[in-house]
């Protein structure tokens, strides 16, 4: 090949990778794991990995260990590849992962430093082409600052709650349904041998995702979930109706989140007055103990707390997180940086990290999911 065409070909090469990174050259990613942490984790870090060191002849991965406080305080691993081999099924995050809220990046750490720059020193340090963010709604919100601050940015949508704005479904979600699912129908047989009225509540912080999917793979009798307030008088009617179609057993699945239809007329500061002044420890005890007083049956209450974000993916997620994991490498190879990789209609794409940052995806109260479940016979604690 004259040197012409060779020259050419090297800017070709140059050009296709969007970071610049030309042939010989390493790219240099981080990546870090954010918030709490779900099923998947490891698989999309997984999918990352394998599809850089395909893309590129040198790739060099930096993991920050424990989310962005790896970042700040410079705590990270230079991975290997064999690092990415046998994760695909591991729940957790072998990165570790931290907390670290949003509204704290505005305030100076224990030494006085400014969090934020912190980052970018880091960033810079290490010389890194981009760094990929696993994270959940307030992650996202710290993504979305650094890449204002200039930082290239990859965001993967990673909760179990599946409330990110502008991704039909996140990585976890359907692992974290499946065992909440499996908790429901735990409750099914002893519920119906003692012909008791059981409430399982759900995780999902704000939004009713999991309960919603949830309840209806277990077959609960009665959803309750944030975006539809209940009101205590038409759960108790929809029990009493059970017992006068000669069901002898009731399902409550209620998400974390779920409030009454007098909470949710009242403004922000009084709810969390009120929700701080709750006598009982969650939703779940506070609802048993009204539906006992009003009924005077026996109500039990089981919390499948933290176990729906452990153990293994299911294969749904391992397929989805990898492919999302795919997706983020070529947006680096494409140089689209300050995307966040997203499902829609089960095709993976991207869209600008600010679009969704900071956003709730909810349950839309008049959705056909809603709907087919009232159909059903569930009822939602409204009506
Ligand atoms: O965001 C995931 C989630 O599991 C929520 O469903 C839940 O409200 C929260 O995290 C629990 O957080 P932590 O693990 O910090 O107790």
């Amino acid at each position: 090949m004259s040197e012409r065409k060779k020259a050419k070909k090297t800017v070709r090469k140059v050009a296709e990778s969007g970071c610049g990174i030309g042939p010989g050259e390493t790219i240099r990613v981080g990546l870090l794991t954010s918030g709490g942490d779900c099923q998947a984790l490891n698989a999309t870090l997984r999918g990352i990995a394998k599809t850089l060191y395909n893309l590129y002849e040198k790739a060099e991965i930096i993991g920050f260990l424990d989310g962005y406080r790896g970042l700040m305080y410079g705590n990270f691993r230079r991975m290997e590849k064999s690092d990415f081999s046998g994760i695909l099924t591991r729940g957790g995050t072998m990165l570790g992962t931290s907390r670290q809220p949003f509204k704290q990046m505005s305030v100076p750490d224990e030494d006085g430093n400014n969090r934020v720059e912190l980052m970018k020193a880091t960033y810079r340090r290490l010389k890194l082409n981009c760094l990929c963010v696993l994270g959940g709604n307030g992650s996202q919100k710290t993504a979305n600052l650094l890449r204002e601050e200039g930082l290239n940015i990859i965001a993967l949508p990673k909760t179990i709650d599946n409330d990110l704005y502008g991704t039909d479904e996140t990585f976890g979600f359907q692992s974290a349904a499946e065992v909440a699912a499996d908790a429901i129908d735990c409750i099914h047989t002893t519920a119906a041998s003692h012909g008791r009225v059981f409430i399982v509540e759900v995780m999902g912080h704000k939004v009713g995702w999991l309960t919603l999917y949830a309840g209806i793979a277990g077959g609960a009798d009665i959803i309750l979930i944030p975006e539809i307030p209940y009101d205590i008088n038409a759960v108790v009617s929809a029990l009493k109706r059970r017992e006068q179609t000669g069901s002898k057993f009731s399902i409550i699945a209620v998400a974390e989140g779920a409030i009454s239809k007098e909470l949710a007329g009242l403004s922000k500061k009084e709810l969390k007055s009120r929700i701080a002044e709750r006598k009982h420890p969650s939703v779940a005890y506070e609802l048993a103990a009204r539906i006992s007083e009003i009924t005077g049956q026996e109500v039990r209450v089981t919390v499948p707390g933290h176990m729906q974000r452990g153990g293994t993916p299911n294969p749904y997620d391992r397929v989805l997180s990898s492919r999302l994991g795919v997706r983020a490498a070529k947006l680096i190879r494409e140089g689209g940086f300050g995307r966040m990789v997203v499902v829609k209609n089960n095709e993976v794409t991207s869209i600008p990290l600010e679009e969704s940052a900071g956003k709730l995806k909810m349950v839309d109260p008049h959705s056909s999911l809603v709907e087919e479940a009232r159909l059903l016979g569930l009822s939602f604690g409204d009506r």
